[in-house]
């Protein structure tokens, strides 16, 4: 894409909404989970740097919760929009495998290329093994597991001609200890070293690819937890506050950015500290 062409701007195609040269100029990038909660962060912050956003999710409209996200009612896209960027609705299930063909064919056909992957659609529940029936299991581990699997796999041919391809898979504090019930923990789990994998697999040709895992983050995904487990969470966080999805947003964007081309396989804890007192194992 020419300057000429850049989406974002029309007085500075260099410059983001802050005045600063913007660090994803015309790269193309799909989010999936991007309606809500930490997928929707992430979209505006890349959109705010100048990628043009594929926002791909299940359901269009925001995800409203009992605790967070009361508010929030404008789509991602119209979000994007209304700040000055660019950005494109494509509905798809990570669960299904036709969906995401076509999210990445659609992506192709309409911008001729995919520069990066966030994997960040997923689902939560804690409940134990013997609550845990083998259809929820088998749906969490689509999504969360398979989804960003499937995803790579159709997405990676078309990163690898970027010259700075990038996906970023969003695991969780979940990946490292139990707790988070042994569907979520094991699909996050699955997606550290799905990250490790997929990062020796594209480094050949230049790109990275990282997870991030977040700590306990301010969305609509924390109806599935009490009252006091979210105040048992502050209190076992060093620097005591929830996350917010900016928290993320903004580690998506450095992993993203050319600043970290040097970086690649790593999960990127995003935390306030929580798993710090923790023993490595
Ligand atoms: N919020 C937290 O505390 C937290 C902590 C660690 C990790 N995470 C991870 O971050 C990611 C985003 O979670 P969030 O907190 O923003 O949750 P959220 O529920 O606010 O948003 C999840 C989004 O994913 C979409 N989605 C759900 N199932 C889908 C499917 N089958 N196909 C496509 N889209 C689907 C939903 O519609 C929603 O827009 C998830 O992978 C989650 O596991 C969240």
């Amino acid at each position: 894409m020419t300057p000429e062409m850049c989406p974002i701007s029309t007085k500075s195609a260099l410059n983001n909404r802050q005045g600063v040269k913007m660090r994803l100029k015309n790269r193309i990038a799909i989010v999936t989970g991007a309606s809500s909660g930490i997928g929707r962060s992430i979209a505006l912050t890349l959109s705010n740097e100048g990628a043009n956003v594929i926002v791909s999710d299940i359901d269009k409209t925001p995800k409203r919760g009992k605790y967070h996200e009361r508010n929030t009612i404008t789509p991602t896209v119209d979000e994007i929009s209304k700040l000055g960027g660019q950005g494109t609705f494509v509905q798809c299930d990570m669960s299904d495998e036709h969906g995401i063909k076509n999210l990445i064919s659609k992506t192709i056909k309409e911008h001729g290329r995919i520069d990066i992957l966030v994997n960040n659609a997923g689902i939560c529940f804690t409940s134990n093994s013997q609550e845990t029936t083998t259809q929820a299991f088998d749906n969490l581990v689509g999504i969360n597991l398979r989804g960003v699997f499937l995803a790579t796999k159709y997405a990676l041919p078309h990163i690898k001609k970027s010259k700075a391809g990038r996906i970023i898979n969003i695991a969780s504090v979940h990946a490292f200890n139990g707790g988070g019930g042994p569907a979520y923990a094991a699909s996050k789990a699955g997606v550290v070293n799905l990250t490790k994998d997929t990062a020796i697999e594209l480094a050949p040709n230049g790109g990275t690819v990282n997870a991030i895992c977040p700590g306990y983050i301010e969305t609509a995904i924390q109806d599935e937890l009490t009252e006091q487990n979210i105040k048992d969470s502050i209190e076992k966080t060093p620097l005591p506050r929830l996350g917010l999805p900016k928290d993320i947003g903004l580690a998506a964007l450095f992993l993203a950015s050319d600043d970290a081309e040097w970086i690649t396989g790593i999960s990127l804890i995003v935390d306030g500290g929580m798993l710090a007192p923790l023993p490595v194992v």
